[in-house]
Parts: structure tokens; sequence; C-alpha cells
């Protein structure tokens, strides 16, 4: 399985930091959000790994990361989205370099507590399809900033909403996604959302409506350090406190 980290887009939450840096270059305690993705890849037993990103300061991505040694990573390739076209139409950058096998893509302002090695193993047995990860949130206020799931009498997801008024369900879908070989012949078939860029959630809701998606739901700390700067100090006073610990 191949993994995609997706480090594009405006970061225009976090604006004024993310005017003079990329977001994915910000840091989350003691070292740049980009690496708690990547972290979270080769944790689960993904070593080839492509990075989307784009904007002003891609140049930096490279001069941190080089060939990923250091993080343990096998071949590291790169991409570059002219434009915040949207969460979809980066990953359509990817599809070379997937070439044809299952991939993971992961949304590299999200951080997670729990290995996301099951959810790898739980995918490499699926036979098609994709496969979306859940996270229980309490909160209706945050909910309303996410991709929330609806489900169906028999806790089957019947579809994506995003950024929804209502939400549907207390489970958020966090920014990791599995798919199949197929996921290249939906991306060229989705149009703009109203903010303008191709979704994710439209390519998961395609899934949802022919059948073909499983999901998983993770314990623990979840977050989405780009969704507002209360969000992104969530995120880390979070792994102070976890890495803190550690270290004792
Ligand atoms: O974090 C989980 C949420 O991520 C999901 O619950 C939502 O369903 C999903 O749509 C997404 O929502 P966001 O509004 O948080 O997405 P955002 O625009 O912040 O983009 C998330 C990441 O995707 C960002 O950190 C970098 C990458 N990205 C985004 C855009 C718009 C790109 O690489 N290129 C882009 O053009």
């Amino acid at each position: 399985m191949k993994g995609v980290i997706l480090a594009g887009g405006t970061g225009s939450r976090l604006h004024p930091l993310t005017r003079i840096t990329n977001k994915h270059l910000l840091p989350i305690y003691d070292r740049p959000m980009i690496s708690y993705a990547i972290e979270a890849l080769v944790g689960g037993g993904i070593g080839e790994l492509m990075l989307v990103t784009g904007g002003t300061h891609a140049g930096e991505f490279l001069r941190l990361l080089g060939n990923g040694d250091e993080y343990g990573i096998k071949r590291l390739s790169y991409a570059y989205q002219d434009k915040a076209g949207g969460i979809a139409e980066a990953l359509a950058l990817a599809e070379k370099f997937v070439d044809g096998d299952q991939c993971a893509v992961l949304l590299a302002d999200n951080v997670f507590e729990s290995s996301i090695k099951p959810c790898v193993e739980a995918f490499s047995r699926q036979k098609q399809g994709a496969r979306v990860v859940l996270a229980r949130e309490a909160s209706q206020e945050h909910l309303r900033h996410l991709g929330v799931a609806q489900f169906d009498g028999d806790r089957r997801i019947k579809r994506i909403v995003e950024k929804p008024d209502d939400p549907p369900s207390e489970y958020a879908v966090t920014g990791i996604y599995f798919y199949d070989h197929t996921v290249w012949r939906v991306l060229p078939e989705l149009t703009p959302s109203g903010r303008g860029e191709l979704e994710i959630t439209d390519v998961n809701n395609w899934y949802l409506d022919n059948g073909l998606m499983e999901y998983d739901v993770l314990d623990g700390f979840w977050g989405d350090a780009g969704e507002s700067i209360e969000a992104y100090y969530t995120v880390n006073d979070f792994v102070r406190a976890s890495r803190g610990k550690a270290e004792r």
C-alpha cells in the first residue's frame, strides 16, 4: 500500500501565521506539524510516501524531509499543487505514484493518539472499495466544521455530510482515507462544491452510494490542527502533555 500526505491548501483559518509559512510546517510542541502525519503512516507500516504541497513554501519540505531516511521512509516523492483546488484535486496528483496499488491518504493537519496500523491492516484485507476512520466527537459546534457520518438502522454509514448545520451523528470523519484503484475513475467526475473545491466527501459518498465503503472507529485523541487557532492549540496542548508524560 502506498501513502499520500496532503499538505497543500491556503491554511486561511490560521492566518496570519500561514502568511509566513505553510500550515504544516508550524510547530506542534517540538516538531513541525508534518512530522506527525509521517509518523502515523510509517508507524502504520507504509514506507512509500508521496507528499503533495503547494504555495510559496514548498521548498521548505524538501529541506526538512530530504529523502525521508531520518523518518524511516523507504521512498519519498513530492508533487506540487498549483492552486488550492481542494483535497480531492490534490489527491489526483498522486495517481502515477500510486500506480494502481491500494492507497492511504492522510491530511497533514491531523494528529492521532492511537496507531492507525489496525486500519491499514483491515484495508489490506479488504478486497475492494474504500475505508474511512471515524472519531467520536461530542461537541456539536466542532462537528459543524467537519465531515459527519449519517448511519442507517444497521449502523452502516448511509452518507457523509460535510460541515452540517445539524450534525446527523456524533461521529466525525477523520482525515485518513483508504482507496482502491477505482478512486482514479471517480476523481475526474467531481464538480466543485459551494466553496469552489473538489471535495473528498464527494469521493467518499460515491463509494457509499455504490456499497463499497467500510469504516473503523478510532479511540483516543484525534485533532485537526488546521480547523481553527483554538483547535491548533488543543492539539499542541495534547501532544505537549502526552510527550511530557512519556519523557518523565
Ligand atoms: O480533518 C478532517 C476533515 O478534513 C474532515 O472531517 C472533512 O470531511 C474534510 O473535508 C476535511 O475538512 P477541512 O475543512 O478541515 O479540510 P481543509 O480544507 O482544512 O484541508 C485539509 C488538508 O488537506 C490541509 O491540511 C491540506 C490538504 N489540502 C487542502 C486543500 C483545500 C490540500 O493538500 N490541497 C487543497 O487544495
